[in-house]
């Protein structure tokens, strides 16, 4: 463990894991694939950051709106003095408004996988929030990994936050699988607040990952500037495009790269070929029906309490608690 500016800091060493033998496992595979969780390097965390302010990208400022409205019943129904968990906190944008409403002493664990940009974002929250204990942990979230214990012992209170529709990303079994492990975790009587992206009209989804700025095609791209870097591979990205469409039958946007021509990519000392129009698929995004979201969560272990949407329903958060 180590202490920077009043902030804990736990280093699971997630990159070490296995980006090469995970890349060239799904660039070998057919059709290819490679996991979204590696788009988040530097370049892709700032990328990502764009895209959540982009004008036809509906999801973000919709769930801020949400989370301004309901935060005050959130802190109520968690109680005083708390545990607060969030995955995938990124900029940690969106959890000062839960600080600002919960009560009494709360711990704050923010787990992310990119690293400088957890470190600074909890370091800035540190300062905003002097009273606050901020435990920072770099960590792929997707595999369970031991909570850190709060200085002042564990509180009984423990309330999860997974905003930014993040369980989209997730194959509906691993979704419930996460949900499962996330129960387990918090134990008997924890909260989860999720944001969860809803099915709406198609030109809305297209467009919300087909921007006009080309903001989220860089952002895809970025995995091939990525490994280029990381590996010494020669992808040449004016061959490659991105394609995001709603897939309907399955629920889902499905993101791909797409190869323009016949090619061969070295990587490693390994030759990835590509035939013209080859894809890799590089995410899904689903998106529910409240029901269906609720149906999910109740396989895993939660008991849905709450759930709140915008005027459009284009966006909802769901509060459950863990049985
Ligand atoms: N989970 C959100 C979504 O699926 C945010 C997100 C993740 C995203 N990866 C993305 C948005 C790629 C646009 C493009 O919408």
């Amino acid at each position: 463990m180590d202490r920077f500016d009043g902030i804990e800091f736990h280093d699971h060493h997630p990159e070490a894991n296995d980006f090469l033998d995970v890349v060239l496992r799904g660039l070998t595979d057919e059709p290819k694939w490679i996991p979204p969780k590696f788009f988040y390097d530097k370049r892709g965390s700032e990328l990502f950051e764009r895209i959540t302010r982009l004008s036809e990208y509906y999801a973000t400022r919709t769930e801020i709106a949400i989370l301004r409205d309901c935060a005050g019943e959130v802190a109520g129904l968690v109680g005083r003095d708390s545990l607060l968990i969030e995955y995938g906190s990124g900029s940690s944008n969106k959890v000062g408004i839960l600080l600002d409403a919960l009560q009494g002493d709360v711990t704050y664990v923010a787990i992310d996988i990119s690293r400088q940009h957890l470190v600074e974002s909890c370091e800035r929250l540190a300062e905003s929030y002097p009273r606050l204990e901020v435990i920072a942990v770099c960590a792929d979230y997707s595999t369970p990994f031991p909570l850190p214990a709060p200085r002042r012992g564990m509180p009984q209170n423990k309330l999860v936050f997974f905003p930014g529709s993040t369980i989209g990303n997730f194959s509906p079994d691993q979704a419930v699988s996460f949900l499962a492990n996330t129960a387990r975790q918090i134990g008997t009587g924890g909260s989860l607040l999720i944001g969860v992206d809803l099915k709406k009209d198609e030109k809305l989804l297209h467009a919300a990952y087909n921007d006009s700025e080309q903001v989220t095609a860089a952002f895809n791209l970025n995995l091939l500037e990525r490994i280029n870097q990381e590996f010494a591979a020669d992808f040449d990205l004016s061959a490659f495009s991105h394609r995001a469409f709603y897939n309907t039958e399955r629920g889902r946007i499905e993101m791909h790269i797409v190869s323009l021509k016949p090619q061969v990519v070295s990587l490693n000392g390994a030759s990835i070929r590509f035939v013209k129009s080859e894809t890799i698929h590089t995410e899904n995004s689903y998106k529910f029906s409240i029901g269906e979201f609720q149906h999910l969560a109740k396989q895993s272990g939660f008991e849905p309490v709450k759930v709140w949407t915008d005027p459009q329903d284009l966006f909802s958060l769901h509060y459950l608690t863990a049985r």
